[in-house]
C-alpha cells in the first residue's frame, strides 16, 4: 500500500523508502555520477561541504572488501545492490584564523544532507538507497585508509529493486515501507513543550 502523508508533499518523498530486495544489476556510471553531483548541491555550514564519499560498484575488484565491511546481517541483503558507499565527514573542514585547518559543528549534520540528497536522487531515477549504520567502523577505516580527521559515519546500498522472495525468510517479512510518527510529536512551537 503506498504511504500517505497527513499533508500534502511531493511524491517524492513518499517514494523513497529502503527496500532489502534488490536486482542485482550494474549500474551505469552516468547514474551513479547523478547521485553525486545531486549530494554536491547539498547545504553545509559555510559552504564547507564536508562530505566524503568511498563507493565500490557491482563487478569490480572493491566490491568484495566493501560488503566485507558490513556486519554479517546487512551483508545479506546489501550483496544484490548495484553500489556501496561508505559516507564519511571531513571533522575540520573549516579554515582558522592561522590558516590551520578547524572544525564545523555540523560536519556530521552536513555529510546527512548529502547522503538524503543522493537518496532522493535515486528514487527520482528509478532506484532506491538504503542507508546503513550496521558498519564495522574500525574496520572501514583502516580497510579503506580513511586518515584520523574524517568521521565514518555510514554506509548505504543503492539499486533498483528486485523480488522479495530472493531474500532470507526472516528479511522478507520487513519489505514494506514504514510508518512515521505523528507530526505533534516533533515539531514544537514556541519551544520545547511542558508537560
Ligand atoms: C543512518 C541510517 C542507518 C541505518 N542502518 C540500517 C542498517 O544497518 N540496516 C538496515 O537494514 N537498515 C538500516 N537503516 C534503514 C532504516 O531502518 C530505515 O531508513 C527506516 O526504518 C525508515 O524506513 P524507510 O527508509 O524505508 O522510510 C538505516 C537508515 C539510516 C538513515
Amino acid at each position: 500500500m503506498p504511504r500517505q502523508a497527513d499533508h500534502p508533499i511531493d511524491p517524492l518523498f513518499l517514494d523513497r523508502w529502503s527496500p532489502r530486495a534488490f536486482d542485482g544489476s550494474e549500474m551505469p556510471e552516468a547514474d551513479l555520477l547523478a547521485l553525486f553531483e545531486a549530494a554536491r548541491w547539498a547545504p553545509s555550514a559555510f559552504n564547507s561541504q564536508p562530505w566524503r564519499f568511498l563507493y565500490a560498484r557491482r563487478g569490480e575488484s572493491d566490491w568484495e572488501r566493501f560488503l566485507g565491511l558490513l556486519i554479517p546481517w546487512n551483508q545479506a541483503w546489501a550483496r544484490s545492490a548495484s553500489v556501496l558507499i561508505y559516507i564519511l565527514s571531513d571533522t575540520l573542514p573549516m579554515t582558522g584564523k592561522a590558516g590551520e585547518p578547524a572544525t564545523s559543528h555540523t560536519h556530521s549534520y552536513d555529510a546527512g544532507a548529502a547522503w538524503v540528497s543522493l537518496a532522493l536522487q535515486a528514487t527520482r531515477m528509478g532506484y532506491q538507497a538504503h542507508g546503513m549504520s550496521g558498519v564495522d567502523f574500525d574496520r572501514v577505516r583502516e580497510e579503506l585508509g580513511v586518515p584520523e580527521r574524517f568521521r565514518v559515519e555510514a554506509a548505504a546500498a543503492v539499486g533498483r529493486i528486485g523480488d522479495p522472495a530472493a531474500l532470507p525468510e526472516k528479511l522478507r517479512a520487513r519489505e514494506v515501507p514504514s510508518g512515521r510518527k505523528p507530526m505533534e510529536e516533533f515539531a514544537f512551537e514556541g519551544g520545547w513543550p511542558g508537560d
